[in-house]
């Protein structure tokens, strides 16, 4: 296993894994699932089964993550990548580039699976009023199922302009600072030429990430169906 083993080549670029399987499996199913999710939420075409389907596996994966960033490899972790104010502050002055995610894009990191968290927590006790609601509405009072499901049409548009923002940014990476964030979330590899860790991407820890996420939906399979 390559974990905390450090490779150092001076001035020579080499092969660093940055992203674990899991991690890279986990962003691109996301994507897909946000963009089903979005797509089938039509209250009046008859297809909010497919939308919580969607919900369900976005809740799943979510957290997974979570977990995933206590147990996951180096750069998938929550205590590597997500800093202090000062730091975040002393990024934006002197921007230098990080191989995993930077402490301003780290913020973009929490926003995006806290407001997807919230979304898909709080359509769990939605209800559209006529045909549909989800599986714990009818655990609490309609008022309250009234009052989180306008958090759920309100944190829609939340939701668009942190995905707006977070596609944005890799865009002004790509173009205006020639760095290509999007094949590593890929391949799962960076071109680095200094001294950093290499993250742990093997058998026993993709199995662990299975274990893992099985698990979790498992439960939510159980309290939810
Ligand atoms: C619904 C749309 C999307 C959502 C919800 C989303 C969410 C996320 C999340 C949660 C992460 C953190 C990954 C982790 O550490 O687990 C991330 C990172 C990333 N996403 Fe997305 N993403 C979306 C669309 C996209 C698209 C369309 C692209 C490519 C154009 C993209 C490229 C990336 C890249 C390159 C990173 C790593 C950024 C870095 O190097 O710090 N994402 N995204
Ligand atoms: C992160 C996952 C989710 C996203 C991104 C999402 C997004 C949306 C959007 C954009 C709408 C349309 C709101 C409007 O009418 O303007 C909607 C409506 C709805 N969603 Fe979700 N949703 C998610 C998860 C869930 C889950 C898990 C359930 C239930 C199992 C659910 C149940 C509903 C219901 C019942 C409505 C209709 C509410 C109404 O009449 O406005 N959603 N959702």
């Amino acid at each position: 296993m390559a974990h905390k083993r450090y490779r150092n080549l001076i001035g020579l670029n080499m092969k660093i894994r940055i992203w674990d399987l899991p991690t890279r499996l986990f962003h691109w199913a996301l994507v897909l699932a946000v963009l089903g999710s979005f797509i089938s939420a039509d209250d009046d075409g008859g297809v909010l089964e497919w939308h919580a389907r969607f919900g369900y596996f976005i809740l799943s994966l979510l957290l997974f993550r979570v977990i995933w960033g206590f147990a996951g490899s180096h750069y998938a972790r929550f205590f590597n990548f997500i800093k202090s104010p000062k730091v975040v502050l002393s990024y934006l002055k002197n921007p230098t580039e990080v191989p995993g995610h930077n402490p301003l894009g780290a913020l973009s990191v929490v926003a995006l699976l806290g407001f997807l968290l919230l979304q898909a927590v709080t359509g769990l006790f939605a209800s559209d009023d006529i045909a549909f609601e989800g599986p714990l509405a009818k655990y609490i009072s309609s008022s309250l199922v009234e009052l989180l499901t306008s958090v759920h049409r309100l944190n829609q548009s939340v939701l668009i302009a942190v995905v707006a923002l977070h596609i944005g940014a890799i865009l002004y990476y790509r173009w205006m600072k020639k760095t290509d964030l999007i094949k590593p979330m890929v391949t799962g590899d960076k071109e680095w030429a200094e001294k950093i860790p290499v993250a742990r991407d093997g058998f026993l820890l993709r199995l662990i990430a299975l274990v893992i996420y099985l698990t979790v939906a498992g439960v939510l399979y159980y309290f939810l169906r």
